[in-house]
């Protein structure tokens, strides 16, 4: 009998299975398939019951016990992660699944294995059609139209900090430069808007400026859209520039590098050494010229510690490197922006607000900010539509903010910020906690509270605590 517990664990496991977007197929130790779900049979072509209880190499004849990874997984007990894998299914669709192969430990030993599939076709296709689309933008940029070019110049970075302008000089200096770029900081600093702004000054300007982030393509597929792909490399297959051939004579902006595969940032790191691409599954290389920019929301120190950036390709961009200060460590640029947003929005809305009310400025200034500029311009922008006077004030908040400046009166007007006050609550505070537990036992407070007796004793008259239960004749002891 299976155990109320039991029973409920395998429903839930079951509406999981069924429910989520990835393939699952699981076969005993002798290759069995035990379970195998409907999006496993919708990539396969094939219907659950013809693979369900069937052996794999039965139900899948073009494979054999060296090309299954189900099988190989149960030989070497070794998972096998993020393997692309392209066929044909019986239907003749062209499938192409991202797979991560794992053996089932039972006690220890090998008891079958699990394959967890990932779709990607349609990604895949999205991703290059979007490729194909940005050659085509690419070609009339070379005559009067400019296009895959950028938005931003360095003045419209706007700040009144003193660390940010200083960044901003040295940028507009060093723009010239053909050595790789490093910018970081946290997310919605302006990394985009700066890198952009870089470009427009360099003497690149004129050449394309393309930005992909490293986070957003599954690994496997940014290969291809970085370094293109020859004919023939895998099943359908075409030739295809990738981004670094599309932005020959540019600039390449990698953004979130850090999420990019560590084997492919090694290749990435021969591309800046000798300026050599070599696209997917060809044999010839070609001579692009591109100056890469590389963006990541994480200090660089804690990427090189995470291993999540290779310590050669850190050191290769790390030639001109720019940290980004997040909104809470310049105050200064808060209102500063705040007023520039608004006086931007009032044109798009159509609107006359001509500023921010105390309280919420002085709200902003305490407010940390982890969205950073980002998040005070959508601010800006929620609070102007909602807005009905001149003023922007708590009411206008946002919920999320208008639950915070709430919080924040709660807590702060009888305490205040002074150290002494805080230390002595604390400490009052503490000492009653320790009195409740010992009922009032003056002697095993203070050992509770690891002070001697007559320390203990002259904070209670210090803080005017007062010994309720009977054992305070304690006191006297
Ligand atoms: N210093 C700034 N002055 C004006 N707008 C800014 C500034 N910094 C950021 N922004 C704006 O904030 C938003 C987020 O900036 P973005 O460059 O995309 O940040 P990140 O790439 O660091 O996430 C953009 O709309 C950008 O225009
Ligand atoms: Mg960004």
């Amino acid at each position: 009998m299976m155990s109320d517990t039991q029973a409920m664990s395998k429903e839930v496991l079951a509406a999981i299975l069924k429910g989520i977007d990835e393939g699952i197929h699981v076969v005993d130790l002798n290759g069995k398939t035990i379970f195998y779900n409907e999006i496993a049979a919708k990539h396969d072509g094939l219907d659950v019951s013809e693979v369900l209880g069937n052996s794999v190499l039965n139900a899948f004849p073009s494979l054999d016990e060296e090309t299954s990874t189900l099988i190989k997984v149960i030989k070497t007990k070794k998972p096998i992660y993020n393997q692309t894998q392209s066929y044909v299914n019986v239907h003749g669709v062209q499938i192409e699944t991202i797979n991560t192969t794992l053996p089932i430990l039972v006690n220890g030993k090998v008891a079958g294995a699990v394959e967890i599939a990932k779709d990607y076709s349609r990604l895949k296709l999205l991703s290059e059609s979007l490729l194909d689309l940005r050659k085509k933008i690419k070609k009339p940029a070379k005559k009067t139209i400019k296009m895959n070019t950028v938005q931003y110049t360095l003045e419209s970075l706007l700040t009144i900090n003193k660390e940010m302008q200083k960044i901003k000089n040295e940028a507009a200096k060093l723009a010239k430069s053909d050595s790789p770029i490093l910018v970081f900081g946290e997310s919605g600093c302006g990394k985009e808007l700066f890198v952009q702004g870089v470009h427009h000054a360099s003497s690149r300007s004129n050449g394309p400026f393309i930005a992909q982030n490293c986070a957003a393509i599954p690994e496997s597929l940014l290969e291809s859209i970085l370094f293109g792909t020859a004919k023939g490399s895998y099943t359908g297959a075409v030739d295809r520039p990738g981004l670094f051939e599309l932005a020959d004579g540019g600039a390449l902006f990698l953004d979130e590098i850090h999420a990019m595969p560590i084997e492919l940032q090694a290749k990435l790191l021969r591309v800046l050494e000798d300026g050599m691409v070599r696209r997917v599954g060809s044999t010839k290389s070609c001579q692009v010229n591109v100056r890469v920019i590389a963006a990541m929301n994480i200090h660089p120190g804690v990427a090189l510690e995470k291993m999540q950036i290779r310590t050669d390709l850190f050191y290769r961009l790390n030639v001109l490197t720019f940290g980004l200060l997040p909104l809470r460590e310049r105050t200064e640029d808060i209102e500063f922006l705040a007023m520039h947003f608004i006086k931007q929005f009032n044109r798009v809305f159509n609107k006359n607000i001509t500023g921010i009310g105390n309280e919420v400025n002085q709200f902003f200034k305490r407010y940390t900010w982890p969205g950073n500029v980002r998040e005070l311009k959508h601010t800006i922008e929620y609070m102007m539509n909602v807005c009905e006077k001149d003023f922007l004030e708590e009411e206008d908040l946002p919920v999320m903010l208008k639950q915070q400046i709430q919080s924040h009166r709660k807590d702060q007007p009888a305490r205040g910020l002074s150290l002494k006050t805080n230390m002595a609550n604390l400490e009052k505070e503490l000492i009653e906690n320790a009195l409740k537990q010992t009922d009032g036992n003056i002697k095993r407070a203070a050992k509770l509270l690891e002070v001697p007796r007559q320390t203990l004793q002259y904070k209670l008259s210090k803080y005017k605590i007062r010994i309720q239960e009977e054992n305070s004749s304690s006191l006297n002891e």
